[in-house]
This record gives C-alpha cells, sequence and structure tokens, in this order.
C-alpha cells in the first residue's frame, strides 16, 4: 500500500445472511449465548460507503438510500462512539456514511447483518488506509467480523461468503464468541449452488426488533433448554454440512425456526410472528417433500417470511412449485430469489 491518507473514502457492499443455527439470546457485550451457523446471500446486499476528513468536529451524518434517516443515524452515531478502543483515530476524524440495499424495503431480509457488516468492513479499510499498511487477509477479516457483532450480532457472520459460525461451541475448535469464522471449505458439494427462495408473507414492520427478542430469552423458563438443544444442533448441523445429508440438515433447520418462534410465543411478553399463510406454506412444503422426495426445507427469521433452501439441481422441479402452490398465499404473489453468495466485495472508488 502506498502513502497513508488524511482523507479519504472507502466502500464495501456485504450481504444478508439467513441462520440455520439460530442466534436467540445474548449476553455480556454483544455476546451469544450459543453458536449459531449461517448461509451468507448472493444478491440481497448494503452497499455503503464513508467518508473520512481530518478533525471535524461536525457530528457523523448517515444517509440511507439518498435520505437522512434518524433512527439509523442514532444507532450508528452510538456504534461508533463506542468503537474508540478498537480504531484509535476514530476521535479525529469526522464521518460521513451513505449506505443502499439491493433488495426492497420491508421484505424481512435482515438488514442489520448486511448493514453492519459493511460498515464494519470500510472502518478497516479506512484504518488500513490511514495507517497505510494492510493488514493479513484473515485479521482483517476477523477484525471486521468483531467490529460487525459490536453493531449486530448476525452481522459478525456476514463478513464471510458461503457458510459462516459465530460463537463458542466444542465442536469446532475455531470458533469464538467474539467473532464469526468461515466454515465454507469443509462443506459438501450438494451445497455449492444452495438456492434460497425468500417467500414474502407480510412486509408490515416487524412487530419485535431483535434486541428486544433477545432479551425475551433472560428469564425464559426454557433457555437452559434451549442453549443445550443450540449447541447439540450446531453440532449436527457442522457434521451434516460436511456429509450432505439433506434428510438431517432439513430436520435440523426446520426445527430450529419453529423453536425461535415456538420460544417467542411461550415469552413474557410473548409474540405470534407466524401468519396464517406462514402456516398454510409450511405444510404444503412439507406435503410437497414427502410426496415428491425433493429435498427442500424451510426456515424463518424472526418474522413470517419462509425462507424456501434447496439445491440448485432441484429448481427446475421447485419453482414450478413455488409458482403454482405457494405464490397464491404471498404478499402480490411475490418472492425474491436469492441463493448462497461468496461474501463482501471492496468496491473501488
Ligand atoms: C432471529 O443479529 O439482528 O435473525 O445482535 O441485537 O442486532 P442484534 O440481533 P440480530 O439477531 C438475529 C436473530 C435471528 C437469528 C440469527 O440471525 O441468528
Amino acid at each position: 500500500m502506498k502513502n497513508n491518507k488524511n482523507s479519504g473514502s472507502v466502500s464495501w457492499e456485504s450481504p444478508s445472511n439467513i441462520a440455520l443455527i439460530k442466534y436467540w439470546g445474548k449476553k455480556g457485550n454483544q455476546l451469544p449465548c450459543n453458536p449459531s451457523i449461517s448461509m451468507s446471500l448472493k444478491n440481497s446486499l448494503t452497499r455503503t460507503k464513508l467518508t473520512y476528513k481530518p478533525n471535524g468536529k461536525e457530528p457523523l451524518s448517515f444517509l440511507f438510500e439518498g435520505k437522512k434517516q434518524s433512527s439509523f443515524e442514532q444507532r450508528i452515531t452510538k456504534f461508533i462512539k463506542n468503537l474508540s478502543d478498537h480504531f484509535k483515530f476514530l476521535t479525529d476524524y469526522q464521518l460521513s456514511i451513505s449506505s443502499e440495499n439491493t433488495f426492497p424495503h420491508s421484505t424481512g431480509i435482515a438488514s442489520s447483518a448486511s448493514a453492519m457488516s459493511s460498515l464494519a468492513l470500510c472502518l478497516c479499510s479506512m484504518e488500513e488506509e490511514i495507517a497505510g499498511v494492510k493488514m493479513v487477509e484473515d485479521e482483517f477479516y476477523r477484525k471486521a467480523s468483531f467490529i460487525a457483532r459490536l453493531g449486530s450480532g448476525s452481522a459478525s457472520r456476514s463478513v464471510y461468503g458461503g457458510f459462516a459460525a459465530w460463537g463458542e461451541s466444542n465442536s469446532f475448535s475455531k470458533s469464538s464468541d467474539e467473532y464469526a469464522v468461515p466454515f465454507s471449505k469443509y462443506t459438501h458439494p450438494v451445497f455449492q449452488d444452495f438456492q434460497d427462495a425468500i417467500l414474502l408473507v407480510s412486509s408490515k414492520k416487524k412487530e419485535v426488533s431483535s434486541s428486544a427478542g433477545h432479551q425475551l430469552m433472560e428469564n425464559h423458563p426454557y433457555a437452559t433448554a434451549r442453549f443445550a438443544q443450540a449447541n447439540k444442533h450446531f453440532e449436527r448441523m457442522l457434521g451434516v454440512l460436511r456429509s450432505g445429508d439433506l434428510e438431517d440438515f432439513i430436520e435440523i433447520m426446520e426445527n430450529e425456526a419453529l423453536s425461535l418462534h415456538g420460544l417467542m410465543m411461550n415469552s413474557t411478553p410473548s409474540f405470534t410472528l407466524l401468519k396464517p399463510n406462514t402456516l398454510e406454506l409450511i405444510e404444503r412444503i412439507r406435503s410437497f417433500r414427502l410426496g415428491s422426495n425433493v429435498p427442500v426445507g424451510f426456515t424463518l427469521d424472526a418474522g413470517p417470511n419462509i425462507h424456501l433452501l434447496y439445491p440448485k439441481s432441484e429448481k427446475e422441479r421447485v419453482v414450478p412449485f413455488i409458482d403454482s402452490e405457494l405464490s397464491q398465499f404471498l404478499e402480490n404473489g411475490k418472492y425474491i430469489v436469492d441463493e448462497k453468495g461468496e461474501g463482501p466485495q471492496k468496491i473501488k472508488m
């Protein structure tokens, strides 16, 4: 890298991810109560540009899709204020940040994962430019994942393409609560081109924020059992990703999604985020699978929309099934076609 810079711009594009084993419950400073693993997406991305100049006393400015967005601006300002231990230079610079998503608003796609990971990557690139020193690649991504985690837990996993695991587990020696680690190099070829059709049941704003959701686990009567289950599922899922056993993959993934919703339903306060159409879709997916032997399964985030996962080789059978049987239960018949992605990209400025 050439000379160090005093002002400039950096930009990254980073994906959303869909968790196969769910992070639900946190402790300390954004540490997970159990390990999780997710698949990074290809088309659902946030592009963030960070411009820096020295010694500004003006507050950080944030534009989302060209417009001021104060709720996110406040969240980012707080996030950046708390990073001075990790980026000593930050207090000496004035930052302007702008970001945009490639996916439409309110689709229930986890935008904090792509937003916070792209911002964390920008901050790590800014650090490199200011110091005029390039970090070793592994260290760069580890730091970006660590920083992303402080912004949003699931964002720690979006720093890597393919599959990424976050949270300490005896079954994965490299795992850590502090940052995510890539898992792709161990995965079976059947997962190579894995597809994710995001079936939009409702685009209404989430009824429970993730932070409020995680809090529900603090005094949850089933917390101990849930964390034990998640650890077991995590270990089994790592085995399945290596072996390519799609029957087990689907069983664990669906069980995780329904556990998450079960936990929300019997929390105090209680949330029922599944809609009647979500349940209709689940029944139809299961009966299609039984009747056709097509290895297609679902998962859900903390909302009513379904992620339908399947190997690309089954596309010719799954897409007609979505169009003929499922789309009638979707908001305006809409779904988003996505698939496993290769991870974030730095954008040349
Ligand atoms: C249900 O990462 O959005 O999507 O750390 O508070 O930002 P914060 O929470 P967030 O929680 C994601 C919850 C989930 C499951 C998952 O992605 O693992």
